[in-house]
C-alpha cells in the first residue's frame, strides 16, 4: 500500500523533549533529510503548486532552509538567497532583530541579493512563532521583493506563526502540523 505523505513525513521526523531549552518539543528534520525517499517527496510536493510559475529566486533562512531551498531552487530554475544569522555574510548587508519560540537573534541579507519586483518564495523547515518569517519578510520587502509565498514543512499551529505571516498579506504553505 501507498503510504500518503503526511504518514511518510510525520514517521521521517524525530522529537526531541527539553531541546534546546527546557520544555521544547525541537522537532529534528535531519532525520527526515537522512531518508532519501522522504526528502525527495516533501521537496517535490513544496514545489509542485509552482512548477511552470517563473520564480526569481528562492529565500532560504540559516540553517535548515538552506538545504530545502537549495533543493526547491534547483528544481524551480530560480537563484538562491541566504538569510543568515547577523555577522556572517561578507558584503553590505540589511539587518533585522526577531524572536522565535526559545530566543531572540538578528539575521541579515546581503542588499544586492534581490531585486525590486523579484518574485520570491520564502523556504524553511519549521514555522512555530513566525518570528523568524516574519523578520526574512520584513529583509526581503525591505530590498523590493515580491514575495509570492512562504513554505515550510512543518507547522507548530499553537504558536501562531501561519496567522502572523498571512496578516502580513504573505501566502503560507505547508505540509504537516
Ligand atoms: C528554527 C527553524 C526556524 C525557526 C522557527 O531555526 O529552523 O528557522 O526556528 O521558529 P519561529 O517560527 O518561532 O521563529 P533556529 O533559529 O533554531 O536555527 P537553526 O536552523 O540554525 O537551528
Ligand atoms: N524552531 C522553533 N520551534 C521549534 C521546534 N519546536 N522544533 C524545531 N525547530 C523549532
Amino acid at each position: 500500500m501507498k503510504t500518503s505523505l503526511e504518514d511518510t513525513l510525520l514517521a521521517a521526523i524525530r522529537t526531541i523533549p527539553d531541546y534546546p531549552k527546557p520544555g521544547i518539543l525541537f522537532r529534528d528534520i535531519t532525520t527526515l533529510l537522512g531518508n532519501a525517499r522522504a526528502f525527495r517527496r516533501a521537496v517535490d510536493e513544496l514545489v509542485h503548486p509552482y512548477a511552470g510559475t517563473k520564480i526569481d529566486k528562492i529565500a532560504g533562512i540559516e540553517a535548515r532552509g538552506f538545504i530545502l531551498g537549495g533543493a526547491i531552487a534547483h528544481q524551480l530554475s530560480a537563484g538562491f538567497i541566504p538569510i543568515r544569522k547577523k555577522g556572517k555574510l561578507p558584503h553590505d548587508t540589511v539587518r533585522v532583530a526577531y524572536s522565535l519560540e526559545y530566543g531572540v537573534d538578528e539575521m541579515e541579507m546581503h542588499k544586492d541579493a534581490v531585486k525590486e519586483g523579484e518574485k520570491v518564495i520564502l523556504v524553511d523547515d519549521l514555522i512555530a512563532t513566525g518570528g523568524t518569517a516574519e523578520g526574512a519578510t520584513r529583509l526581503l520587502r525591505q530590498m523590493g521583493a515580491d514575495i509570492v509565498a512562504a513554505c515550510f514543512v512543518i507547522d507548530l499551529p499553537d504558536l501562531g506563526g501561519r496567522a502572523k505571516l498571512e496578516a502580513l498579506g504573505v501566502e503560507v504553505r505547508t505540509l504537516i502540523a
